[in-house]
């Protein structure tokens, strides 16, 4: 009989996807993420569409997909608390903490992460990771305070560079522009969060310590792995 083969990548994403569902609660809205692995979430949440009354998105490109599959998207100011939010991560650490933005996404995700009284973290085992730092972290800034910021992580050891998008910085949903920043080791994610957010022109860094996982539904060759951080 022929071995099976491992997972492909997206396969693990669509489990872990599929897996979200049983955090999603009837009857109340769901806060959702951006990206690959979020994208296969929504389409599994298109199946209980009817037991939802809508979603708060943190993307316009989250929006989009949502408004396709017929499911009501509101404005994260119209809602209260939100019982639970579904997103993916680029890192995350052994207590939950997360490196995310991959996706450039990364202030609407922690606003809405914000609102919601438990993050439960989607992902493939590639992102588990022991500390944080090797991808690189995204931060969003106001575009005239950038070469200030590039030699404020400098200064910390780090080399920030500008996304690009098709030959011009990437513009995020918020109108402001990407630093993806190499070289750092995050020891101390909270302690580090907290600094970068005061420096003037940071928008969003990139590090969710204070917005961290309570659970990690991590997609292995085995099925879904769930982590607890509570
Ligand atoms: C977007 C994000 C994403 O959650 C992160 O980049 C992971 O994306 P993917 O599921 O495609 O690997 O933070 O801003």
């Amino acid at each position: 009989m022929p071995t099976p083969s491992a997972p492909t990548q997206d396969e693990l994403k669509a489990l872990v996807g599929q897996a979200a569902l049983q955090y999603v609660v009837p009857g109340q809205i769901v806060g959702v993420g951006t990206g690959s692995t979020v994208n296969k979430f929504i389409d599994a949440l298109a199946t209980m569409k009817d037991q939802i009354p809508g979603a708060v998105s943190s993307s316009e490109a989250s929006t989009a997909r949502l408004k396709a599959l017929g499911i009501p998207v509101l404005d994260s100011s119209e809602v209260e608390e939100i019982s639970v939010y579904i997103d993916g991560a680029d890192e995350i650490d052994p207590r939950g903490c997360m490196i995310k933005g991959g996706g450039a996404a990364l202030t609407r995700e922690k606003i809405v992460a914000a609102q919601s009284r438990r993050f439960v973290c989607i992902a493939d085992e590639s992102k588990l990771v022991d500390a944080l730092g090797a991808f690189p972290l995204p931060v969003e800034i106001i575009p005239m305070s950038a070469q200030r910021i590039v030699r404020q992580f400098a200064a910390l050891g780090g080399q920030a560079s500008l996304r690009m998008k098709d030959g011009s910085p990437l513009v995020t949903d918020n109108g402001q522009h990407i630093l993806d920043v190499t070289g750092l080791r995050i020891g101390d994610p909270l302690a580090f969060e907290s600094a970068v957010n005061q420096w003037p022109g940071v928008v969003t860094v990139g590090v969710f310590a204070h917005q961290k996982a309570a659970v990690c539904l991590l997609g292995t060759a085995n099925g879904v792995r769930t982590l607890s951080f509570d």
